[in-house]
């Protein structure tokens, strides 16, 4: 019998002045598989530079995969359109976080234990009072999540598999109570008890929208369309905020304090924030004398770093899968709230100026997620500022898988990136008084 042949390990060759390595390549089960250069600086004393990361893997994942040539995005496999179509926020949050689809016993025993956890303690309500009602809701989420630590110390050791799991369902509960908790002090309304027979995207809503005096009906569609958003959103592999919440992690805080800091990254409008700048941006255009192709213009001038928000991403080169779902919803909400929407014409034709021009396509810049989320958001009724932390709330099953993956991985040590020192090489002191005035 012939022997079985083992696969070869492929390796690259780097060379570093008159040394050579062999590098071993971590073999990818689809896309770009990994030159593991963790040995170059042992071995050469350089370190590798690649500002942004564009290039470097920080990790092994098995989570999601996304193909930016394709606009190809998956969950442990299943893509994007299936899930978004087929599945609910809480299933895809179950997928993400366990690795396989529950099964019925599963995922019933999944949302029911979110469920018992989603009241918050009476004592934090005072805490949404002690901020200005109009200070930036991803700043007070940001502070509330890594606050929930202190009411539930004893959940917090990340290393016991029993604790990751409590923290698991009280972050899922709780984040989405304090999400309407958040709005509902911004507008100086009261805050009311979550009603467990409702589901958990619908009774996000009557939390944020409902009153104490009302019964809350809301169309099933627009439920729908907000769980479909939250699936869209549930992760995207190492993109700027989960790897915030993963460098967090492997210095061991906990998910609340990791999940909190992933919240601060998201907050910037180059990443989750872009959702809240794209709606500016069209009610600038709307409300000056520029037409969209002045405005267009602007942005290839690079006038005053201008851009247009909710075009381009890091991976994407072709189109965002998750962008061209987002458009057909906003259609489908705008027809089912009844409403026109000026900013959806004035963005449509801000997308067909861009998509024909060169400049865009050169640089194989698309609408991503972000560029008509916020026109749904605010058929909804949400106020600007919330866009981001509805982001934040579909993101986070993704942030607890990767959490979860980083904290479970024997190949995690504490994230220390290296530098290249440019600055002045060693100098001696100067007193004050002998210092030349400049
Ligand atoms: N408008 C105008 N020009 C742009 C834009 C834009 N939105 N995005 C990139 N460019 C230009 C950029 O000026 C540069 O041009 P040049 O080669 O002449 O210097 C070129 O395209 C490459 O840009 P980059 O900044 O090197 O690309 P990046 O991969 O570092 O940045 C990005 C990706 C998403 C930060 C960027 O495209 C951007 O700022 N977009 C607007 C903000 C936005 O919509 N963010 C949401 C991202 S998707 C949701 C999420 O994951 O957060």
């Amino acid at each position: 019998m012939a022997a079985k042949k083992e696969p070869t390990q492929a390796v690259a060759k780097l060379c570093v002045n008159d040394q050579t390595l062999d590098l071993p390549v971590v073999q990818a089960s689809e896309g770009s598989s990994g030159i593991d250069i963790s040995k170059v600086l042992k071995q050469t004393g350089n370190v590798t530079l690649d500002p942004g990361f564009s290039t470097t893997a920080s990790c092994k994942s098995a989570i999601t995969y996304i193909d930016g040539e394709a606009g190809i995005l998956r969950y442990r496999g299943y893509p994007i359109e299936q899930l978004a179509k087929q599945s609910s926020f809480l299933e895809v949050a179950y997928l993400l976080i366990y690795g396989e689809l529950p099964d019925a016993k599963q995922l019933s025993t999944w949302v029911t234990r979110i469920k018992t956890h989603r009241l918050l303690h009476e004592d934090f309500k005072a805490f949404f009072t002690a901020f200005p009602a109009n200070g930036h809701p991803m700043s007070i989420l940001q502070a509330g999540i890594a606050g929930l630590a202190t009411y539930y110390e004893d959940t917090i050791d990340p290393l016991d598999p029993e604790k990751r799991d409590l923290q698991t369902i009280l972050l899922m509960a709780k984040v989405p109570t304090m999400i309407s908790y958040i709005a509902k002090r911004a507008a100086g309304l009261p805050l009311l008890y979550p009603a467990a027979e409702r589901s958990y995207t619908e009774d996000f809503l009557r939390l944020t929208f409902g009153l104490p005096y009302q019964s809350y009906d809301i169309d099933p569609a627009i439920i729908h369309a907000l769980d479909t958003l939250f699936i869209l959103h549930a992760d995207h592999e190492q993109n700027c905020s989960t790897s915030t919440v993963r460098v967090v992690g492997s210095a061991h805080a906990n998910t609340y304090a990791s999940v909190s800091a992933g919240i601060g990254a998201l907050s910037g409008p180059l990443h989750g924030g872009a959702n809240e700048a794209v709606l500016r941006m069209l009610g600038q255009i709307k409300n000056s004398d520029m037409t969209v192709k002045d405005f267009v213009q602007k942005v290839k001038n690079k006038e005053d770093g201008v851009r247009l928000m909710g075009f381009g991403h890091r991976v994407y080169k072709n189109y965002d899968p998750r962008a061209a779902i987002v458009k057909s919803l906003t259609h489908d909400v705008l027809e089912r709230m009844g409403q026109s929407d000026e900013l959806l014409d004035l963005a449509m034709e801000l997308e067909d100026i861009a998509l024909s021009d060169d400049y865009f396509v050169e640089r194989k810049l698309y609408p991503n997620v972000d560029f008509y989320t916020g026109i749904i958001y605010s058929a909804m009724g949400f106020p600007t500022k919330m866009f981001t932390p509805l982001f934040a709330l579909g993101r986070l099953p993704g942030w607890i898988a990767q959490f979860r993956e980083m904290i479970s991985d024997p190949m995690t040590r504490i994230a220390r990136p290296r530098q290249v020192y440019v600055g002045e090489t060693k100098r001696d002191y100067v007193p004050l008084r002998r210092r030349q005035s400049k």
